[in-house]
Order: structure tokens, then sequence, then C-alpha cells
């Protein structure tokens, strides 16, 4: 008999214990129609509530999570009318897409930037256009496409072009951006000894002769709106500093931005940064301040957030935090950092991002970049708004403020069980007796201290019951005809079942002769694949999620509603087929242990050779 190893990935909270429910962190639905691009069957979502506000709805208080209904202030280069207005600076195309591994194809990147345009970020870098034909080329689509769709409010995202302080680079910015209705050129040199010396080997004059003359250059293509950056600012001389940034504003600079280019300061020292040049560069109250922080000590949101208190107006961040090395300050935090205590603690501090769409464009990066966002991440991780133990989930149900700061409705997300609580071996019996009353049964006393019971027993178990495993299986595919997959899976008696089918591509057959054995209507709604290992002998591993189209039903006991069970299940392999199929065996096992709360039934028929 072949044996097989279920990857089982329950909720990373469980310790290794199974949640009884099935509404764990993939209970939650983002509600956007383009989602449907992440999923194979998007039946269940919904669309989000269209809106052209600034916020959302928020916890009211005790919550502490705040914000107020702003317009956007009209888009000037060098000057924000509200002083409490920070402009959000999108870089996932250009600091983004320079994370190891994350290059995306033209399509993709105009994808996104229409999804950052939805966000309402003001200004988007869409690439670095001298750095090839094909940068070039999807700068120039996302300034011809989304650079001059202008919305009913009069929006429409800057779009920028980076370029390094040299004639070709800035032409080349300039001939990719110039068609948007708002182009900006980003140009930037090194400012810290260490760079000077040993990468650009320039003096001091030469690095400041260099930015002033080509931050003038730029002005003269007809660009309104310049940003100049130091590079390495975080190390570099105040001194210096301010007298490069000095003359890069008599040169026509409209945004200053102050990279911490090696992640190296602390919040506190990254605002005094900001602070000191604010008090000492001449002309500064001309020119918009912006930081730019790396992740390299993990401090990047901090920092951003210092570097606002002290005093910049526009923020460089990216949708997951994704960039150069560890990193840069994620869209997300910064925004829903201000957003939550911008009110309160920061002097009405606030952007004009349209929250609800920020898990759609999460997911979206996820996806195009192939980085995945660990479950434990700020705001976007699957774990943000999930509720284990059974302390915080007894808080939960009592009042949401207790453990939530944000609602997770103000970022886009929507869940299918309305206490977002994960049942597991940590769980108490309030949040039993609730999950129990939401699918129509209300129990109390005696009853419910004997399912209590009976549920630690089974939450408490390593593993679900194995209905069927996979004993062999082969696959051919290519371009000269049909796939065709063999399964051979083997069931709770041991015995072997064969089952044949042709597909379109070797997991569509070998799904479907799986399905010929096990005879069970399922909906595969989602289907991801990431490497654990690298090289060409990586390990694979797959997650799939299904919905089964019979019995897989409960009523929502206070709304009447019906609620459709899904199931996950995730495999491992060197064979990236072998690792699906495996997936699909474990999910399919979970289902089948639904159906079957006292033990699997016999969902075995007679041994069959099925095609
Ligand atoms: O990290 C950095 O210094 C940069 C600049 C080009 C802004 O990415």
């Amino acid at each position: 008999m072949a044996s097989i190893s279920f990857n089982l990935k329950f909720s990373p909270t469980t310790a290794g214990a199974a949640p009884v429910s099935t509404t764990a962190v993939m209970s939650f639905l983002p509600r956007n129609p383009s989602l449907s691009l992440f999923c194979l069957n998007s039946a269940s979502f919904h669309h989000a509530p269209e809106s052209h506000t600034f916020a959302t709805r928020i916890y009211q208080t005790p919550v502490i999570c705040s914000s107020t209904l702003r317009r956007r202030p009209e888009y000037i280069p060098s000057h924000i009318s509200d002083p409490a207005y920070v402009r959000v600076f999108d870089t996932t195309l250009r600091d983004g897409e320079q994370s190891p591994g994350a290059t995306m194809t033209s399509k993709e990147k105009l994808d996104i930037a229409r999804e950052l345009a939805k966000l309402g970020v003001d200004i988007i870098e869409a690439g670095f256009p001298a750095a090839s034909k094909d940068d070039l080329e999807a700068v120039k689509m996302i300034a011809a496409e989304v650079g001059k769709d202008v919305d009913g409010e009069g929006y429409v995202p800057v779009i920028c072009g980076l370029a390094r302080c040299n004639k070709n680079d800035i032409n080349a910015a300039w001939e990719a951006v110039k068609h948007a209705k708002r182009p900006r050129i980003h140009t930037f040199i090194a400012t810290s000894e260490i760079h000077m010396q040993y990468k650009l080997k320039k003096s001091r004059d030469e690095v400041i002769e260099t930015a002033r003359t080509m931050v003038r250059y730029a002005r003269s293509l007809g660009c309104q709106d310049v940003e100049f950056s130091p590079e390495d600012a975080g190390r570099s001389d105040r001194e210096f500093l301010y007298q490069i940034l000095g003359e890069v504003i008599v040169a026509g600079a409209t945004t200053l931005n102050i990279p911490d280019t090696v992640g190296y300061t602390l919040p506190s020292e990254f605002g005094q940064l900001i602070a000191d040049i604010k008090s000492n560069t001449p002309g500064i109250e001309n020119v918009i301040i912006s930081t730019h922080c790396q992740n390299d000590l993990g401090l990047s949101t901090a920092n951003t957030i210092g570097g606002v208190c002290a005093g910049a107006r526009q923020v460089e961040v990216t949708i997951n935090g994704i960039g150069e090395r560890a990193g840069n300050a994620s869209l997300e935090e910064v925004v829903m950092a201000l957003k939550c205590r911008g009110e309160q603690l920061l002097g009405g501090l606030y952007t004009g991002i349209r929250t609800q769409y920020i898990v759609m464009a999460s997911k979206m990066v996820a996806e195009y970049t192939g980085l995945h966002v660990q479950p434990h991440k700020a705001i976007v991780g699957a774990n943000a708004f999930a509720h284990e133990s059974g302390i915080h989930q007894d808080g939960m149900l009592k009042h949401k403020g207790t453990y939530e700061i944000i609602a997770p409705e103000d970022i886009g997300l929507f869940r299918s069980n309305e206490s977002g609580l994960v049942l597991g071996k940590l769980s108490g019996r309030h949040a039993l007796k609730t999950r129990l009353l939401e699918l129509g049964y209300d129990i109390d006393g005696k009853e419910l201290d004997n399912i209590f019971c009976r549920f630690k027993t089974v939450a408490e178990r390593k593993k679900p019951q194995v209905v069927w495993s996979l004993g062999d299986m082969q696959v051919t595919c290519g371009t000269l005809g049909l796939s065709t997959a063999t399964i051979k899976l083997i069931d709770t008696n041991k015995e072997e079942h064969i089952a044949c089918s042709v597909g379109n591509g070797p997991l569509d057959s070998a799904y479907k002769a799986i399905d010929l054995i096990v005879k069970v209507p399922v909906t595969l709604l989602e289907y991801s694949m990431s490497a654990v290992t690298e090289g060409i002998d990586a390990i694979a591993t797959t997650r799939v999620l299904i919905r089964g189209e019979e019995n897989h039903t409960a009523t929502h006991a206070l709304t009447g509603e019906t609620i459709h069970r899904t199931f996950s299940g995730t495999g491992a392999g060197m064979d990236i087929v072998v690792s699906s199929v495996r997936a699909y065996i474990s999910a399919l096992n979970k289902l089948l242990g639904f159906e079957m709360p006292s033990g699997p039934k016999n969902h075995v028929e007679e041994s069959q050779v099925s095609v």
C-alpha cells in the first residue's frame, strides 16, 4: 500500500491542532469583482460598493480607529493646500519590482496601475524607463491609459518615471511619462560618503553640480513636476544634504525625497533628519518633503510615520511592503496607521486612499509577483483578523473592539462568519455556543457541556480522517494531444480504485480522474502554488480551496442565510502535479469528514476501474 504524507496546513496559531470549523482564516472574502482573477470560480464573491469617499465604516468608541471624511486637495506639484494631507507615492511597480524574483509583465503592471488608481494613490512610480525597452514601454502604456483616466471628481494619479542623474535616463523617463495628464520625473544621485567614494567616484562638488544640472535639464524638457532624491540620505552628512537640497530647489525640484536607502535609521533619528532638513534647507517651504524608508531593520513603517510627524507630506510605499532586499514601508500599514491614529495623535493627518480596495490590491500584487504575504503580516495577513484563543474569542463576542482596532470591511475584507472566530483546541464554551447559534442550534446547559467535550476531543486530534489516499499516478501532457491522467486511490479498506481521464492540461485530467473515483461533486474555488526551496529540484506546496455542491451547507441562526462550507487542502512534492493532486485529495478528505461527523461513512463503492 502506498503511503501518503499530508501536509496539513491549519491555522498557524493552532499549533498542530485541527480546527473544527472551516471558517478559519479562509472565511474572509474580498469583495471585488476583479478578484475572480485569482479564483477559479468566483460565484461566492460580491461586489464592493463603489464609493468615492475617502473614509469607510470604522468602529465607534471604544474602538480606537477613527477617520474623517475629507476631500483630496487639488494637485499642485510643489504645494498642498491642506497642511494635514499626506500624499501617497506608490512605488510597487519600481522599487517593488526590484524584489528578487518579482518581475512582472507589462500587462500585469498595467493591471496593478489600474488597481492603484482605484485605491486612490496620488503618484504611481510606474518604472525605471532607461532600464530596458520593456520598462519604457510599460511606463508609457500606464501613462497613456491610467495617467489619462480622470474620474468624476477630477482625480487622476501622477505617473512618475525614475531616472539617474544623466541625460539619457531623464530623456527616457520623460519619453515614457510625458503623455500622462500629470507627468513626473524622479531623479536621484547618491550623497553618502561611502556611495560617492566607492560607487560614483565623485567629489561632493561634482555630485552637487550633476544634481543641479540634471534637475534643470528635466525641467527644460517641459516637465513641471520633478522629484529629487539624495540616495542614502539616511547615512549622508547633514550639512552636505542641506546644501545639495537647496541647490536642486533653485534648479526647479518640486519634491525632495529623503531615502533611508539601506534601512539604517531608527524612527526618532529619521524623524529628526526630516525635521533638520525642514529647518535648515534654504527654500524648503516651496517644495514637498517625502520619505522613502527601506525595511532592513524592520522599521520602515515606523520611520515613515516618524518622518510624517516631522513634516514630510509625501510617503513612498509599496503594496505588501515589497521592494529591494527586506522591502519598503508598506502602503497598507502606513495608510491604516494614519487613518487609525491620525485624528487623535497626529494632528489630523490623512491620506486620499480608498482603503476598501486594500485587500484587492494586496492579493493582486502577491499573485503577480509571486511574493506571498506572511499570515501574521499587519493589515493584509490571513490571520490579521482571526481570533483563536478562548479569552480573545470571548472578548470579540462581547465587543469586537476588544481585540480589533480596525473593522475588516474598511480594508475590503468581509467575513462569512460574523464573529471572525477560528474554532480550535484553545476555544472556549462561549465561542462554541456562538458558532452553534450561527449554524442554527441554540444549545445550553448539559447539552452544551457534552458537545463542548466532544468538540475538544476533535479539536485536539492532529489530523482529520483520511478517507482517500494517493496510491499511484501517471500523467501525460504536452503539445501533441490531450493530457491524460491515470490515478490510483486507496480507500479506508485498503482497496485500490483506478480511474483515467483526459483534460485540458495535467491538473485538469488528474482532478477529473479523482472525481471519477470519489464521486462527490465539488467546485474548485482557489488554487495556488509556491516553491518552498530553491532551484530546479524545488519542493512545491500547493493549496486548494473547494466547495461541496451537496449537503455542505448550514443555516445561519440569525439571518437565515445558507452558508456554503469550503474546505482547504495542501500538498507538497517535487513534482508539481503530484503536489497538486495531494492538495486536492487532502481537501476532499476534509469535505468527506465534514459529511461524516461521527467518522467517515463508507464512501467507497465497489472496486472499480472507471474511464
Ligand atoms: O532606496 C532608494 O534610495 C531609492 C531611491 C531611488 C529613491 O529607491
